[in-house]
């Protein structure tokens, strides 16, 4: 998490792109959200102010002050109503967050964790979602080749820890918009629904 701190306190981090990711206004586009929403590392709240804009409730949580000052800022200026939520709080500890949702958003933080965090990440994301509700995934893939970056991961890797208790519905060659190259990173759109 010193990390992700270092990254916004150094400016703007290669993930901040000012907009909802293109997967994501696919997926409000196909009506594959239901509120409440939790955005899973929201970073600087574009994705969760888009889902917002178009009537979601939305609780959006990320460990980083800065990175939820950002995300209220950027809310405040558009007076949304309703507002999403931003509150502090760690993907790998949800289970005292008192959330029960319908859906989760996970844009680009899957991929950070370590196998044994993954584990535990499912676990954890499945204690805060209701039955048949879903969790849709963002993450690089073993595509992606530009150096440095977080892990990139096979469609097998990434639903390893959802073999137990949940249905991959679909899966979804993409890109991840940055601002390191044009195109974006090569990426999965994976949506698990917990059984
Ligand atoms: C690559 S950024 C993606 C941000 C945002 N979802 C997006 O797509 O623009 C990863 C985010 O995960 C956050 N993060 C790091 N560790 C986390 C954890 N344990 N739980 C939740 N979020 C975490 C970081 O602070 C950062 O904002």
């Amino acid at each position: 998490m010193r990390e992700f701190s270092a990254r916004y306190a150094g400016g703007i981090p290669p993930w901040q792109i000012d907009r909802p990711q293109p997967e994501v206004l696919r997926l409000i586009r196909q009506g594959k959200f239901q509120s409440p929403v939790l955005d899973l590392g929201c970073g600087t709240g574009d994705n969760a102010i888009a889902l917002a804009s178009s009537g979601y409730r939305v609780v959006a949580m990320d460990p980083i002050p800065e990175a939820l000052r950002r995300a209220r800022e950027k809310a405040s200026r558009l007076s949304l109503d309703p507002s999403p939520e931003f509150r502090k709080g760690n993907a790998l500890s949800l289970d005292k967050s008192g959330l029960k949702v319908a859906t989760v958003l996970d844009s680009a933080v899957f991929h950070i964790f370590s196998d044994g965090d993954q584990e535990r990440y499912a676990r954890e994301v499945g204690s805060v979602l209701a039955s048949g509700g879903r969790l849709h995934l963002l993450s690089f893939s073993e595509r992606e080749t530009r150096q440095p970056g977080p892990r990139r991961l096979t469609l097998e890797q990434i639903s390893r820890p959802f073999q137990a208790g949940w249905v991959r519905e679909e899966a979804v060659r993409c890109r991840y918009e940055d601002l390191v190259r044009a195109d974006g990173a090569h990426a999965w759109r994976i949506t698990f629904r917990k059984a």
